[in-house]
Order: C-alpha cells, then structure tokens, then sequence
C-alpha cells in the first residue's frame, strides 16, 4: 500500500502520520523524518515506512537512494513530499492532500487503485 501526503509545509502530513500510528497501537516517538528520509515502524506483521522526501533536489536521488525495495507487498509507505522523489516512484493507491484553513485543517483522500478503494469503502 502506497500512500501520498501533499500539502504545504505545515499542512499537517507528519501529524496525520502521528495519528495513524497511535492508532495502530505504536506507543514509541514518531519523529518526522525530514532529516532521516525515512523512518520505520513494526505494526503486528505490517511494515509501515513514513517517507519525507522534502529535502530531495533530484528527481533521481530516489533511486540512489535504494528505496525501491521499502515498496513491496508486505509493507505501507506513507510518503511526504512524493513530487521531489520524481517518476521512479511507485504510484499511490491513496492520495491525501491536506491544506489549512484557519486553525482547522481540510483533508482530501482519493483512491488510484482497487486497493484504495477498498480502504476508502472501509471508512463508510
Ligand atoms: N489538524 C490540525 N489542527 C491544528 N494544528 C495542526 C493540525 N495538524 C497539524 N497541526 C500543527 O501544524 C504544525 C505543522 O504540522 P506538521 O504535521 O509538521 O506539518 P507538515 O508535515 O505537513 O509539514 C504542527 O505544529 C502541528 O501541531
Ligand atoms: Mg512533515
């Protein structure tokens, strides 16, 4: 499962991450990763990975990087900043874009895939 966050600095991605993870039942620091690239966390059997690629000047760092291999079947990557890591990427199956309005926050999920979907029926 591939998940993209956009939205400016400040939009409230990496909360949102935050959120997620307590919700999951991850009780230890949820940093953001902006200097790390990535942080991984171990929920049960899933492997989440919370990508910020912010501070990425080439589309091709990505792939220099070695990330390819965090998106495989068994794990959730839940990305900041999927524009700055270029066409290598692979695409979401959920697309979350998040902006401020006043002191609250407007959240938009869409679906890419039939994976996406399936999450987003689950909200209903
Ligand atoms: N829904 C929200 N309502 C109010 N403040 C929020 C909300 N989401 C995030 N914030 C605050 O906004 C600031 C930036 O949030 P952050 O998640 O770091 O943004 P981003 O990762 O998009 O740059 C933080 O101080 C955070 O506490
Ligand atoms: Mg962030």
């Amino acid at each position: 499962m591939v998940i993209y966050l956009r939205g400016d600095l400040g939009a409230g991605k990496t909360t949102l991450v935050r959120g997620l993870l307590r919700a999951l039942g991850v009780t230890e620091r949820v940093k953001s990763p902006t200097y790390t690239l990535v942080e991984p966390y171990v929920v049960s059997k899933l492997y989440l990975y919370h990508f910020d690629f912010y501070r990425f000047s080439r589309s091709d760092e990505w792939m220099e990087a070695g990330f390819r291999d965090y998106f495989n079947r068994e794990s959730v990557c839940l990305v900041e900043w999927p524009e700055k890591a270029g066409g290598q990427l692979p695409a979401p199956d959920l697309g979350i874009v998040m902006e401020v309005d006043g002191n609250a926050r407007r959240i938009t999920v869409s679906a890419d895939t039939e994976a996406g979907q399936t999450c987003l029926a689950r909200l209903h």
